[in-house]
């Protein structure tokens, strides 16, 4: 498999209920969708408004977290800067070359060492795995660490293992985080894990110190994290408490974090707040991300799959087994599915990553997409590209646009018609791109 070629997916407003070996998806948010296939949307409802509206409806059960959109209106952070859609999406581009470090077994002896430290050359042999985390805009839950419990803003991530925070006394480094950082001498549950347990040897990056197992995670942009791996009581609600839980107490964080704290880790592997809790929840989840920046969505953990309910297979790689892949197979436009030769998708490979907002396409399928997606666009104006997006359109004098559906098709016939906002970008009203890029 080329790795490099992934197809990414990014979802809104739709709900997904991921438990191996199954995936289970349904739609709950219906636009409006004429009988021609488009969706009708008036334009003043498609900037975000200054205020939080009410949080998606989940109608399955289980434990259940509030997620919202880092810069939103409805994130417990405050954010004195605007969304600045250049730089977002400049950042996008950038992120684009975060890399996954999961394949290479690489130590760490210490935290401050510059000589020890985990360096991208100790990674450089990772295939490019584009498209990763820390992608921007960014989705978040509050979760509590330690007893009494510390609550913490942490970024959801279903395309990473390790969960970590930043900690005090930040020996080396801490980049500024708006709340406050975890103390672990001020919880009475915590305790350093050591070199011995299994739990350190599952790491990718793993060292010691002394006795006490340390952790790193290197992002290809250089981000990092390089602390103590702990063991504490994580608190998900207040019934939903995970006594002993592995994460990395981060002494030396630096990167573009922004003012999030840290990152709980959902992928496959077993370091995941999935795996590591799979005897409560049974590696059950389910996830929903708001189609606006003011609403929220909600990640559940646990529960029954409810009826009526599609399944495409799960995939597996497993050479990646941090990551969730899919069996796509086509992609409709207006209800007629494009003459892509399914090999595209299969040969590349695609992921599902909570991480990855602008979903990618290899070249072949993107552009493809992009002349139907034009065709059924033609007559709007068009405005300039932006960043990764050259298919943007001025729709600044319109009352109401109406914009193609597109579908994708998964293995066993599940299809999934994607939310207005999953297809298209909404940078200004003069200009409202095609949300997909080019791998
Ligand atoms: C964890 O290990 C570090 C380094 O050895 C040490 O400074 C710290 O006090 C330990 N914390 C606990 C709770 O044992
Ligand atoms: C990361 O650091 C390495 C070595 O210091 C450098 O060669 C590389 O260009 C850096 N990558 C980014 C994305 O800054
Ligand atoms: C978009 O269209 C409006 C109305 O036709 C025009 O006034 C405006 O200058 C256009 N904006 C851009 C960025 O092209």
């Amino acid at each position: 498999m080329a790795s490099h070629q992934f197809t990414i997916f990014f979802f809104y407003g739709f709900a997904f209920f991921l438990a191996s070996p199954s995936f289970i998806h349904y739609s709950y948010v219906a636009g409006e969708i004429s009988g021609d296939f488009q969706h009708i949307v008036k334009l003043n409802s498609l900037l975000p408004g200054p205020m939080c509206l009410s949080t998606e409806d989940s109608k399955i059960p289980g434990t259940r977290l509030k997620l919202v959109h880092q810069q939103g209106a409805c994130s417990p952070l405050k954010h004195t800067k605007k969304l600045n859609h250049k730089q977002i999406l400049a950042q996008n581009q950038y992120h684009v070359n975060f890399i996954h470090n999961y394949h290479r077994r690489t130590s760490v002896t210490s935290i401050n060492s510059k000589k020890t430290q985990i360096s991208p050359a100790m990674v450089t042999k990772i295939p490019a795995y584009q498209g990763s985390s820390f992608s921007t805009p960014d989705y978040i839950v509050t979760i509590g660490f330690g007893t009494p419990k510390h609550d913490l803003t942490v970024f959801f991530d279903t395309g990473s293992d390790v969960s970590w925070i930043q900690c005090q006394p930040c020996a080396v480094y801490c980049y500024p985080q708006q709340e406050p950082v975890f103390d672990p001498t001020k919880s009475s549950t915590y305790s350093n894990v050591s070199c011995s347990t299994p739990a350190c040897s599952q790491l990718q990056v793993s060292g010691c110190s002394d006795t006490t197992c340390l952790y790193g995670v290197l992002y290809g942009d250089n981000s990092s994290t390089v602390g103590f791996y702990a063991k504490d009581t994580l608190t998900l609600s207040s019934s939903d408490i995970i006594p002993g839980f592995f994460f990395g107490c981060g002494e030396n964080n630096n990167g573009l974090f922004g003012k999030v704290a840290s990152l709980l880790g959902l992928g496959r592997g077993p370091p995941s707040l999935i795996s590591q809790s799979k005897t409560k929840y049974n590696g059950v989840f389910s996830y929903c991300l708001p189609s606006t920046t003011s609403s929220a969505g909600y990640l559940t953990l646990g529960g029954k799959a409810p009826v009526n309910l599609k399944y495409t297979p799960m995939l597996t790689d497993s050479s990646m087994t941090t990551f969730y892949f899919l069996g796509l197979q086509s992609i409709s436009v207006a209800r007629t599915k494009l003459a892509i030769s399914p090999t595209v998708f299969s040969n590349a490979g695609t992921i599902i990553d909570s991480g990855t907002v602008i979903s990618r396409l290899p070249p072949a399928a993107y552009s493809s997409l992009r002349q139907a997606f034009r065709q059924k666009m033609a007559k709007y104006p068009l405005a300039p590209g932006i960043g990764i997006f050259d298919t943007c359109y001025n729709l600044s004098s319109y009352e109401t646009v109406e914009i193609p559906t597109v579908a994708l098709g998964f293995a066993g016939g599940v299809v999934v018609d994607l939310d207005f906002f999953g297809i298209v970008y909404v940078v200004s009203l003069s200009q409202v791109c095609l949300g997909f890029r080019r791998k």
